[in-house]
């Protein structure tokens, strides 16, 4: 994708987005998912010159970061909530936006269709069983780069104590309660944690390593580094214990860059 192109679905991203607006403001919270889309689109271009990639694909994945999530102007819109279990899914209805709303047209049919299929995978548990090589470099990134930005999304609502502004993170679990034994037993066995057995805030920063263990590249390990998340989960961490501290040293160890235990710092 050319920057032509890539400039002409900002535009139009912004526009989309515009008629949500009442009185010049958008809803507090479409306002957050606005900055989210700006920041993940940013935060997929740092990821793919992190990794060498050719011009046309950086662009790309800029696209694809800033259309990640325009399923939720609409759903919010509809249903007042981003609970894809409770609404809709937030993925499979950003195609049917970009579709109905003809925001890609233009677009030559290749980058269309890798747009398309990201925005609609991104979001699954699991990745689909079959992907192009091509298709498959995309949605890996779309997934690193909407983790970095929850990464710092979850930080910062709890640093500056607006915590209960972001539903999707607090999700009613005890904010200073024990990290969970079951959470903590997935995580050494390197297995998936089920969001249905988070029940504190500790959990969820342990349910957030494990997204670090998963991301797919080694520029998204590095902007974790860069950005000392580790560092600023410990800031806020609400409860500590050893072990608990001991899941933070395994995942700097997996994370690399840090030669010392950060429990131990
Ligand atoms: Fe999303």
């Amino acid at each position: 994708m050319n920057t032509q192109t890539l400039k002409i679905l900002s535009k139009r991203f912004r526009e989309y987005v515009a008629r949500f607006r009442t009185d010049g403001e958008l809803h507090p919270m479409h306002q957050l998912k606005l900055e989210h889309s700006i920041r993940v689109s940013a935060d997929a271009r740092a990821i793919a010159e992190g990794m060498g990639w050719v011009p046309e694909e950086i662009n790309l994945a800029e696209a694809v970061g800033l259309f990640h999530d325009v399923a939720r102007f609409p759903q919010f819109q509809k249903y007042g909530s981003f609970s894809d279990a409770d609404t809709v899914d937030h993925g499979d209805l950003g195609v049917e936006t970009l579709r109905n709303e003809q925001l890609l047209e233009g677009v030559a049919e290749e980058p269309r269709e890798l747009i398309l299929h990201s925005v609609q995978y991104h979001n699954k548990k699991d990745l689909p069983c079959t992907l192009t090589v091509h298709e498959e470099k995309h949605l890996r990134l779309i997934r690193d780069a909407d983790r970095l930005d929850i990464f710092f999304v979850c930080w910062h609502s709890i640093h500056s104590g607006h915590i209960h502004d972001h539903p999707e993170i607090a999700m009613g679990i005890d904010f200073n309660g024990p990290p969970t034994p079951e959470v903590l037993e997935r995580f050494e066995r390197g297995e998936a944690i089920d969001y249905r057995s988070m029940k504190s805030m500790a959990d969820r920063f342990v349910l957030q390593l494990s997204w670090m263990y998963d991301l797919s590249y080694d520029a998204s390990k590095r902007l974790v580094r860069e950005r000392g998340i580790l560092d600023k989960f410990l800031g806020v961490l609400p409860v500590r214990s050893d072990r608990l501290l001991h899941c933070f040293d395994a995942t700097a160890a997996v994370l690399g860059g840090v030669d010392k235990p950060i429990s131990g710092s």
